[in-house]
């Protein structure tokens, strides 16, 4: 998935550590100490029998709630959908009331969009339904799970969509939209995987007679990095995905693999006017890394393929050339192709039949278009980063939950320490505990205590407190 929410730190009321600098001299011995720090950096409330607990003064939770959690959260601030011309003209908000929107998709009778939305709280995706002029706005599946990339049955009747319900990994499910009721199609007995492995499944698409869902997924496929091999595993730790198509019918029978290529990751698989064909992107494994990073997003290559779905074989090149191809999607009858390309000077959205809309003076994403092709719908995103200490989707209803910026650490003293690398410019910070405060600590930008100046320009990292909260250590 494309957001990454890592849990970091929950600020609850710790116990100071009485005289500092030296625990010993608070009647604790250096392993208490060890033990203390280990409780408080994963944001445990610290044993009530610690022989150093003292009253504190400061961190004051919402009433009910047991602390803060403070969650860091990599992604674009802001997101809303837009729906134009296939030419690019006559371009409008799709919603009135935007929050975050994404991935949204046209019905199969063009009376619909069905989008991914965080409007019941920043950082928990949910699903819905609005007109394409933005009136009727229905909620579909509204989980603490993620509810992602849902897409409307022909007859209109049943939605398909990824939820992460139950068991924490992406699955595709159904919806019946007259009943409301909800099954799973994979992480069934007939689908079972090797659940030591990876699994999601991901990108749901509908057969023209709906009588099958197409989709990707990585299952049984090795965790991996990018980068050089190494004898300890690669030199980039960020992992890559390795995806192959298959279909299931929507009752969850017959179950197959349409097509899969080793090492190679074939993604957002779509169907031909006659359901005959399905198109889709193929890359290297190495380069769904490399797609997703500003500095190598032009160096990378993505090529539009299709394949027959019946035999999985004639297979056929739809557009070769550089550049990562995205969401390709039958336009007509003919066969004729639309996609986006991501990244550089020639970003935009094309078709094989020769139209291109330059969209480089924002960023465009996961365009769909109308049955009759004559829409696009898409999510433009800005980097504008979300205020330190915005409240978030709570899924604990226990916590309060705040964003913040990388590796937060907490002192015994309550003093946050972080580091600036999306609110600033790297730098390392110290706030309060109700995100107030704000006090630079170490400006790399200007740092020069190193006799050479070596460090000057260098990002710092992962701040950490001494005990006494009179020092903090970190990497440059
Ligand atoms: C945090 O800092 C703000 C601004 O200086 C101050 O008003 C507030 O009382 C402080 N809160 C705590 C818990 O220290
Ligand atoms: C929006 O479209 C729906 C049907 O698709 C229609 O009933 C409604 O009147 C339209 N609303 C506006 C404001 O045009
Ligand atoms: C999916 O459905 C099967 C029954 O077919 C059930 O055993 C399993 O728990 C379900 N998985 C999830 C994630 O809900
Ligand atoms: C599942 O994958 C693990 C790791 O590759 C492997 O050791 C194991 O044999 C696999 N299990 C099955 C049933 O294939
Ligand atoms: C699922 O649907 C297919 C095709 O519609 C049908 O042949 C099959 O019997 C159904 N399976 C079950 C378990 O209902
Ligand atoms: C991308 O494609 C271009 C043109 O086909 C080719 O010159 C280039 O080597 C490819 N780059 C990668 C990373 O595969
Ligand atoms: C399909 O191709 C035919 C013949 O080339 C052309 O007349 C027709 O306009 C095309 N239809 C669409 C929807 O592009
Ligand atoms: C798209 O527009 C930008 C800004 O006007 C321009 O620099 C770029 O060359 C255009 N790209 C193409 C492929 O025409
Ligand atoms: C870097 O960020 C800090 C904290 O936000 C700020 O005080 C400082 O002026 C910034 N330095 C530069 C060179 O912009
Ligand atoms: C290091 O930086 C300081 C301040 O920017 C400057 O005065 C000093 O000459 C620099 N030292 C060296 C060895 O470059």
């Amino acid at each position: 998935m494309r957001y990454s929410l890592l849990p970091l730190l929950g600020l609850a009321s710790v116990p100071a550590l009485g005289g500092c600098p030296f625990a010993h001299t608070a009647n604790m011995d250096v392993d208490d100490m060890v033990k203390a720090h280990a409780r408080m950096s994963r944001g445990l409330v610290a044993s009530k029998s610690s022989p150093s607990t003292v009253p504190t003064s400061s961190t004051t939770p919402t009433v009910g709630k047991k602390g803060v959690f403070m969650m860091n959260r990599i992604a674009p601030g802001t997101s809303e959908l837009y729906i134009a011309n296939t030419d690019g003209s006559n371009e409008r908000p799709l919603l009135s009331d935007p929050v975050f929107e994404y991935h949204a998709s046209f019905s199969p009778d063009g009376e619909w969009i069905t989008f991914t939305s965080e409007r019941n709280g920043d950082g928990n995706s949910d699903i819905y339904r609005v007109r394409t002029n933005g009136s009727d706005l229905q909620e579909l599946v509204a989980t603490p799970a993620v509810e992602d990339s849902v897409v409307i049955s022909p007859n209109g009747r049943l939605a398909a969509y990824v939820s992460t319900a139950n068991n924490m990994k992406a699955n595709i499910w159904v919806l019946d939209l007259q009943t409301g009721a909800q099954w799973n199609l994979t992480n069934t007995p007939s689908t079972a995987a090797n659940s030591s492995l990876v699994e999601s499944y991901l990108r749901p698409a509908w057969s023209p007679d709906g009588e099958w869902i197409a989709f990707s997924s990585d299952r049984n496929t090795q965790w991996d990095g990018h980068g050089e091999p190494t004898f300890l595993g690669r030199t980039g730790w960020e992992t890559t995905q390795e995806l192959s198509l298959y279909a299931i019918r929507p009752n969850g029978s017959d179950f197959r693999q349409i097509i899969s290529k080793p090492y190679y990751s074939l993604g957002s698989p779509k169907w031909s006017a006659d359901g005959k064909r399905i198109v889709y992107y193929e890359m290297t494994r190495e380069d769904t890394y490399n797609a997703h990073r500003p500095e190598t997003i032009t160096t990378a290559n993505s090529t539009i393929m299709s394949v027959d779905f019946a035999t999985g074989t004639d297979v056929r090149v739809e557009v070769a050339g550089s550049g990562v191809k995205q969401f390709p999607q039958y336009l007509d009858r003919n066969g004729t192709i639309a996609y986006t390309l991501k990244g550089g000077t020639s970003e935009g959205f094309y078709t094989t039949a020769g139209l291109y809309v330059n969209t480089t003076s924002a960023t465009l994403r996961s365009p769909a278009w109308s049955p009759d092709g004559k829409q696009v719908v898409y999510e433009k995103t800005t980097w504008s980063i979300r205020a330190g200490y915005k409240k978030l989707y709570s899924w604990d209803s226990d916590w309060d939950y705040r964003f913040t910026d990388v590796f937060p650490q907490i002192s015994h003293q309550e003093r946050i320490a972080i580091t600036q690398k999306q609110l600033g410019n790297s730098s390392i910070v110290t706030l309060n505990t109700t995100g107030a405060d704000l006090q630079l600590v170490y400006d790399p930008s200007t740092a020069d205590f190193v006799s050479d100046n070596e460090t000057t320009g260098l990002s710092a990292y992962q701040p950490s407190w001494s005990p006494c909260g009179e020092w903090l250590v970190f990497g440059v």
